[in-house]
């Protein structure tokens, strides 16, 4: 638990600098120490070595690790030993890494070792900043629970059934799940081709929130492939590795929908999280296979593991068409070359609109997580064109960047509105651990939009 206002409780945390002359404390980057005749710990911020937004994350981390048992965690020693870290941005820090490392994970272990202390952290000025937190890093737990959940029980079914039953509660948001027989009806058989290998029916999750009355409205649109594994053009065993987080953009655009309705903040916005499994079996896709989308344009399934952007495809014209939606962001594990380019280091952001980047780029300042803008140019839409010999664009161009001809791909169902493609392909886990990346920075981007 964290509090703002429970004084001196039994342990103590506090930062200082390597200027700072206590003795006994190992002033190694980024280190804790605990002197326990003062029941305290040092968090040491070396000047000069590492970042110092870096120290503090793993100091807080190895604080959190170690704790032994209620503390109060002095911020008035953390604004002083970094006083070039804007405090806001310091305590959003020190609240979601406590959040990040108390959380009660996905386990199915006899045994689970969970940290239920309190931490107090000493700032009562910032009440809102506080409830803001609350409820954003909610939701960031939210999401990683649902990318942790194992690909037998993390079906489609389970997560239309398990999300909807969850944001039905959070006032102001419309709940609904569309599945394979209205997916016929809307015309969306990119996805119903996507799913067509599958034992569970496609769950498209639409949550709905309109509190800007004239305002825009924003498309949030998450890729859901609850397990890919290529289909028929089937993946090596070293490639199938985490897959079951290929539902990881669906899982994001639903905890930011949440986040955001549960802080009733004034914006208008239509989630939309596609989920189903990309599987092989006697009614799977065939590659080579000629497709009619939402939109009208046809595509030749040059490679069934370019599932992703199918299904995004129908997302896409469905937020324009069903739900007049003014402006798109997608958020997707969509290609190996960007997990190859950026790796666990940052998403790659593919967007013509300036203005989208910016407001992007700024709220991920304030939330510390890293976005690397990569390219569209105007022959990767040509090559999507061009590399099909049946149909109007391929869902896999013969050669090219691939994170950029999968953004390019998606331009065509984007038609003439404002759109953002985020590829986290590869920062969405640690290790087999899902970190609800991104949650937080589009949150801090659309909250007062
Ligand atoms: N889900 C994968 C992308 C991926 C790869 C995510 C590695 C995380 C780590 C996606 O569906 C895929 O397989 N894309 C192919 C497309 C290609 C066949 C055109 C790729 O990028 O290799
Ligand atoms: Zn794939
Ligand atoms: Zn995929």
């Amino acid at each position: 638990m964290i509090t703002i206002n429970n004084k001196n409780l039994k342990y103590k945390l506090v930062a200082i600098n390597n200027e700072s002359s206590n003795k006994q404390v190992d002033f190694e980057p980024g280190k804790v120490s605990f002197i326990s005749e003062e029941n305290t710990f040092y968090l040491v911020i070396k000047k000069d070595s590492m970042s110092n937004l870096r120290q503090v994350k793993l100091g807080m981390s190895e604080f959190i690790k170690n704790s032994k048992g209620d503390t109060t965690i002095n911020f008035d020693t953390f604004k002083l030993a970094l006083p070039e870290i804007s405090p806001e941005v310091l305590f959003n820090v020190i609240f979601e890494i406590i959040s990040f490392e108390t959380h009660e994970k996905i386990t199915y272990k006899k045994e689970n070792k969970i940290n239920n202390f309190v931490f107090n952290i000493e700032a009562e000025e910032y009440d809102d900043l506080y409830k803001e937190n609350l409820i954003k890093n909610k939701y960031v737990n939210y999401a990683r629970d649902l990318q942790d959940f194992p690909p037998n029980i993390g079906t489609s079914n389970f997560y239309g059934e398990k999300i909807s039953k969850d944001a039905i509660n959070i006032e102001g948001l419309k709940v609904s799940v569309l599945k394979n027989r209205e997916l016929k009806n809307l015309n969306m058989n990119l996805v119903l081709a996507v799913n067509a290998g599958s034992n569970h029916e496609a769950n498209v999750v639409v949550l709905e929130y309109n509190n800007n009355p004239g305002g825009e409205k924003i498309a949030l649109v998450g890729k859901g492939i609850c397990f890919d594994t290529g289909g028929y053009d089937l993946k090596p065993s070293t490639f199938i590795e985490g897959m079951k987080f290929d539902m990881t953009g669906a899982a994001i655009v639903v905890s930011i929908a949440m986040a955001l309705a549960e802080a009733k903040a004034k914006v208008n916005f239509v989630a939309i999280g596609l989920f189903t499994d990309n599987l092989i079996g006697t009614k799977a896709t065939l590659p080579e296979s000629v497709l009619k989308s939402k939109n009208g344009l046809t595509v030749e399934v040059n490679n069934t593991d370019a599932e992703g952007r199918l299904i995004l495809a129908d997302g896409i014209t469905y937020a324009i068409k069903e739900k007049n939606a003014d402006k798109i962001y997608d958020i997707a594990t969509l290609t190996g070359a960007t997990a190859m380019a950026l790796g666990e280091s940052a998403s790659g952001v593919f967007t013509e609109f300036d203005e989208m980047w910016e407001n992007l780029e700024n709220a991920s300042k304030y939330t510390t997580e890293r976005f690397w803008r990569l390219p569209i140019f105007e022959d990767h839409k040509e090559q999507v064109q061009n590399d099909s010999i049946l149909a109007d664009l391929t869902n896999s161009c013969n050669k090219g960047p691939g994170g950029s001809t999968a953004a390019a791909f998606l331009t065509f169902f984007a038609e003439d509105k404002k759109f953002l493609h985020i590829d986290c392909s590869r920062v969405v886990r640690v290790g087999l651990k899902g970190q609800g990346y991104i949650v937080k920075t589009i949150f801090e981007a659309l909250k007062n939009y």
